[in-house]
């Protein structure tokens, strides 16, 4: 690639009160500035402004390292190079069929305490990357990082979209407060049903961290590209509204063990004066690397049913001991008939292998075996009998934590599943990790999720990972990790004490999402949790048709139909839409969003020219009128509504809806209202 320096180098021209400016580089469109400077103290600092409004305030970079013991804070200024990059590529699956990646790169050479380091910043049109590389040279090979001292520091007292800061789970509701009412302890003390916290402190909270300015911008905060380095949380200073990187240590304190050469994961900050836009970016893939395989042939999004939900709500159980084992012959085969005869690709079967008895609660490490079925699991021949009917089996694999049982497992556990014929494996990382003393997101968990990925790769296998470490953009490296649930998912329906609010899914696609797709599990058609055990009184707090909904809000090229067999058959025209949804698309488009409130969003089918329609909301009712010019001219489109009945309500009746045809075409306005807790799917069928 041609370089070139474009950038205004005004040289060391001092600057008032800042220090002296180093160099400034727009993005593509010239929306976006990073201004890079250093300060009277000898810091590097970087700002950021949008349309001339500061949105990153001027904000120090370094680390403190432990071996060498030593500072890497005041920088000498080696050079500074730029460069502009433009191209497209095609996801092996996703939200749109080419992705757009255009940007201005400026790195600062520089040296701190002998050690060289680039600074290196990505200027897109929707928001900028940063990140630490530190190249080969001499004197100075092996490294422990103690601190990240990278800044982001707030233009003001910006409205948050957040969830505790915490070394082991990112399982939590999200708070909506302004910065300087950030309390993440006592944020946590209201959460009563995550398996496991490791709180990090009253003003830590988790990336990607969503924010709105009192004048106008949305931004985003999060990583791209986690590799072999813990995850960042974020620390604020309420004082000044200033984000430090703050990292998750490992067994013994430590963050990361390095060597040159080494890149950071990159920083991102994804910005918009248009909250639609913030859920459009595709800046976090971008920054991560390409397909590391060929042949992706084997890589197919897909849908699923499984014997899982029936466990959660009580009907049955994972452990064979207790008389209530949900994965024997004849339950799964009940599924495997129901999930073939209505065109699924696969049935999640948990509990299907020995050691639930005693599986979780006491960091034993030899739990699992994952080739062991239990004797009234029939494997051989429900794979067969799956296979003959179309479809396959998927694997679970809950590891309970015990990490090192699975490493020392997985090569037989994979070979296992080859000779089954089973092609997908779910993940779990329920409870404290072993290696004793390990974290959910320290660096050698975060190598475990990375190895996982790599390793099911050899076998052609695909990958769904719970309680794995918030993803970032890794599908692109490694598209057979189809997806994470990585948050709060729709399990926590069943969660007693604060469930799954309504706003929820209005904040997941701004927060989680924006890492990568989430195997969130939508679909729930019995929203009394009382079916099988009359002792339980919560309700699920949504509708039916907000259900529906979420097939296309949040996205996955891996889809669950997760509520039971006999709760579809008694809604099966509303089940019609999970059956035709798609999990891989051509395009998508953002037609209207706010954190916290309302999101719709229309995709359109791969090599398909159906669209469908996802609209969400939360305790509001609100009428929506979408413009379809996104439609093609010229034709007709046949548009089915799947939406709330007129006196459906999350808390009142919200079971009731209404399947409604309307022809339409690319003038029209498509007009529809979504009930407290509610939503609305559409199919729009060319005609
Ligand atoms: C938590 C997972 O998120 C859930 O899907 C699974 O059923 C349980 N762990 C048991 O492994
Ligand atoms: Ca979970």
């Amino acid at each position: 690639m041609l370089k070139q320096l474009f950038c205004l180098l005004t040289g060391f021209i001092a600057f008032q009160g800042l220090g002296q400016q180093i160099a400034i580089l727009n993005s593509p469109d010239k929306q976006i500035q990073v201004k890079a400077s250093k300060t009277h103290e000898g810091l590097l600092s970087y700002q950021v402004h949008m349309k001339g409004q500061e949105v990153i305030a001027p904000s120090t970079l370094g680390f403190v390292l432990k071996k060498p013991a030593l500072e890497i804070k005041k920088f000498t200024l080696l050079g500074v190079d730029s460069s502009a990059v433009s191209n497209t590529w095609k996801p092996i699956w996703g939200e749109v069929k080419e992705v757009n990646n255009q940007y201005n790169e400026l790195i600062l050479h520089a040296k701190s305490n002998g050690v060289i380091v680039d600074l290196i910043f990505r200027i897109f049109n929707d928001g900028v990357g940063l990140r630490y590389h530190f190249p080969v040279q001499s004197g100075f090979q092996h490294f422990v990082v103690d601190q990240e001292l990278t800044q982001f520091a707030m233009s003001g007292d910006h409205h948050a979209f957040w969830i505790p800061g915490d070394y082991d789970t990112n399982e939590y509701t999200y708070n909506k407060t302004k910065l300087s009412e950030i309390d993440a302890t006592t944020a946590a003390a209201k959460e009563k049903d995550i398996a496991l916290t490791a709180l990090m402190g009253k003003n830590v909270v988790q990336t990607p961290l969503m924010m709105k300015s009192a004048n106008g911008f949305y931004l985003n905060i999060h990583e791209a590209s986690l590799v072999n380095y813990p995850a960042m949380h974020l620390r604020l200073d309420q004082e000044t509204k200033t984000f430090q990187s703050a990292l998750v240590p490992d067994a013994i304190g430590n963050k990361a063990y390095l060597q040159t050469p080494f890149s950071t994961p990159w920083r991102t900050l994804v910005m918009s004066e248009k909250a639609e836009k913030i859920l459009e970016s595709k800046l976090i893939l971008n920054l991560n690397e390409p397909a590391k395989f060929g042949d992706s042939t084997w890589i197919k999004p897909q849908k699923f049913m499984g014997m899982w939900w029936e466990m959660h709500v009580g009907k049955a159980n994972w452990p064979l001991a207790g008389g209530k084992h949900g994965a024997n012959t004849a339950n799964v085969k009940r599924y495997i008939d129901f999930a073939a005869q209505h065109g699924f690709d696969g049935v999640l079967v948990e509990g299907w292998n020995q050691g639930w008895e005693d599986w979780f609660g006491n960091w034993k490490e030899d739990v699992f075996d994952f080739v062991s079925p239990y004797p009234d699991y029939a494997i051989d021949s429900l794979t067969n009998y799956a296979q003959a009917k179309g479809l396959r089996l998927i694997m679970h694999h809950e590891t309970s934590g015990a990490v090192t049982n699975y490493e020392r497992r997985m090569d037989e556990a994979y070979q296992y599943m080859v000779s089954k014929g089973i092609n997908t494996v779910k993940t779990g990382y329920v409870g404290k990790i072993i290696p004793r003393g390990e974290h959910h997101d320290s660096q050698w968990m975060v190598n475990h999720y990375n190895r996982v990925a790599e390793k099911a790769a050899k076998y052609h296998l695909m990958v769904d990972s719970h309680e794995s470490v918030h993803p970032t953009g890794l599908h692109r490296t490694y598209p057979n990790w189809m997806a994470a649930e990585a948050a709060r998912g729709s399990e926590f329906n069943n969660a007693p004490t604060l469930g799954i609010v309504p706003n929820h899914t209005t904040i997941l696609p701004f927060t989680r999402l924006m890492g990568g797709p989430m195997d969130y599990t939508p679909g729930l058609f019995h929203m009394s949790l009382n079916q099988f055990d009359s002792t339980r009184t919560q309700k699920i707090r949504s509708t039916l048709a907000k259900q529906l909904a979420l097939y296309i809000t949040v996205y996955s090229p891996l889809q669950m139909a997760a509520d039971l067999p006999e709760n579809y058959e008694s809604h099966l025209d509303a089940f019609q839409f999970i059956k035709d949804v798609a999990v891989d698309w051509d395009d998508t488009k953002v037609l209207a969003a706010e954190p916290g409130e309302y999101i719709t969003i229309a995709r359109k089918a791969k090599n398909k020219d159906t669209w469908f329609i996802g609209s969400i909301t939360d305790e509001m009712a609100r009428n929506i009128s979408l413009t379809l010019d996104f439609l093609d001219a010229g034709t007709a489109y046949e548009a089915l509504l799947y939406r709330d009945a007129d006196d459906a309500d999350f808390e009142k009746n919200p079971e009731a809806y209404v399947v409604e045809k309307k022809l339409v075409s690319k003038s029209s306005n498509l007009t529809f209202r979504l009930q407290r807790g509610g939503g609305c799917a559409v199919v729009l069928k060319k005609l």
